[in-house]
């Protein structure tokens, strides 16, 4: 199995990044972790991210030719991006969306999802364990 992880917008920051909030683990720390988790599961993955909404689209598109699912954390772009929505609604890739942080503990503004009513699931709040468990999801299905 192929999977597509994207991670959207100033997730490259995870780290430093308000910590308190979204742990001390770095984007590459918790690739390696994904790595190893795919390693023992005969899973591979193409993890990419963008601050760039088109970059993260144009990734989703050509998932269509390789992956067979798609995992994505999509930032802040979760809920501002119809376009991201189209694009995941458009390639009809089982797609399951996650936050490191319980955006429902949150502002208000972060209370709505356009991207969730195209995805199979969210998990959110669990910090980087809510990829891996995106990923059995996926390997589930
Ligand atoms: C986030 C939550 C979003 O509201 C925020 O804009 C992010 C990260 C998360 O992983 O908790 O950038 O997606």
């Amino acid at each position: 199995m192929q999977v597509l992880v994207l991670h959207g917008p100033n997730l490259n920051l995870l780290g430093t990044r308000e910590p308190e909030v979204y742990g001390t683990l770095t984007l590459d720390q918790i690739n390696v972790r994904l790595d190893a988790f795919a390693a023992e599961r005969d899973l591979q993955l193409r993890m990419v991210q963008s601050n760039h909404e088109g970059v993260l689209i144009d990734a989703i598109h050509d998932a269509r030719t390789w992956a067979d699912g798609i995992v994505i954390n999509p930032g802040g772009l979760t809920h501002t991006s119809i376009a991201l929505r189209d694009a995941i609604a458009g390639v009809e890739l089982p797609t399951i969306e996650v936050h490191l942080s319980n955006v429902y503990a949150r502002e208000p503004f972060r209370h709505t999802s356009l991207i969730s009513p195209v995805c199979r699931g969210v998990i959110g709040g669990l910090g980087w364990i809510g990829y891996r468990l995106a990923l059995e999801a996926l390997l589930d299905s």
